[in-house]
């Protein structure tokens, strides 16, 4: 297999779903609730996650997806593709622009390619093991901020938030205690890409699933970022914990702050 045509050709779907969902932004389309009333699933998140499934089977018969909607595709193989067809369902269903196509591809269990396409704003993240996280084609960096005091953080509810798991609201709290600007994109994916991209300083989050940050994960890492759980063990994508991303610089003050 080679693997500039298989992150190429990641890079292409992500933009062509993104273009199909930049169409369908607008228009009259089915919403309908999952599990809870306010977590949304529109039409378009089910034809955003046909259009992936087919073209990497169409190319990659024997490939892994594991996607939002449908769940898993295929068997085990060395190839995972982990798939959000729409990340931003509420903001989507709500006529708000921002919204993300997310894909990322394991290799033999170990992250190997993420892609993040917003196509309102037409940017897309992407990243490469060993070779750097790039938006639009320019290297990005995560920024150099090195307080807490002057960062500005990201961070999202999961859709059981009532129910405060892991005492997110008390956290959530604390953070405001602090008085510096905090953000609530309601775009998992792209929150992540903005940490690589040096816009937010640090996001944190509990409840993501692994096509949430699949792709964020490893755009932050190759952008020199760091992410970790909140206690600032491994984090694993794969395994329900609450995450914790920034620039390196503000991770411990972060903790400290979640504590
Ligand atoms: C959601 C978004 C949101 C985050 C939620 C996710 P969806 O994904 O990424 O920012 O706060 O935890 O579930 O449902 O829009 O794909
Ligand atoms: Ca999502
Ligand atoms: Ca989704």
């Amino acid at each position: 297999m080679d693997l500039d045509t298989l992150s190429r050709f990641a890079t292409d779907l992500a933009i062509e779903a993104g273009k199909l969902l930049k169409k369908g932004y607008g228009t009259l389309f089915t919403i309908s609730s999952k599990e809870g009333k306010h977590n949304l699933v529109t039409e378009y998140d089910f034809l955003s996650e046909k259009l992936i499934i087919k073209k990497i089977l169409e190319k990659y018969p024997h490939h892994f997806i594991l996607s939002e909607e449908k769940g898993r595709t295929g068997e085990k193989h060395a190839v995972q593709w982990i798939v959000d067809p729409l990340d931003g369902t509420v903001n989507f269903a709500h006529n708000i622009p921002m919204f993300a196509v997310s894909i990322g591809i394991m290799i033999e269990d170990k992250l190997f390619f993420g892609v993040v396409y917003n196509p309102m704003t037409d940017e897309l993240f992407t990243a490469r093991e060993n070779q750097g996280a790039f938006l639009n084609g320019k290297k990005v960096e995560v920024s150099g901020t090195d307080k807490l005091d002057n960062a500005i953080l990201a961070t999202g509810f999961p859709y059981n938030v009532k129910e405060d798991p892991f005492y997110c609201i008390e956290r959530f709290a604390k953070i405001l205690h602090l008085g510096i600007p905090i953000r609530r994109m309601g775009v998992a994916s792209l929150d992540l890409c903005y940490v690589a991209a040096g816009r937010f300083d640090g996001f944190w989050e509990v409840g993501l699933q692994p096509w949430d940050c699949a792709a964020g994960k490893i755009i932050i890492e190759e952008a020199k970022g760091k992410i970790t759980d909140w206690k600032m063990g491994k984090y694993d994508i794969l395994i329900d914990m609450p995450i914790m991303a920034s620039n390196g610089h503000i991770h411990k003050e972060i903790h400290e702050a979640l504590s």
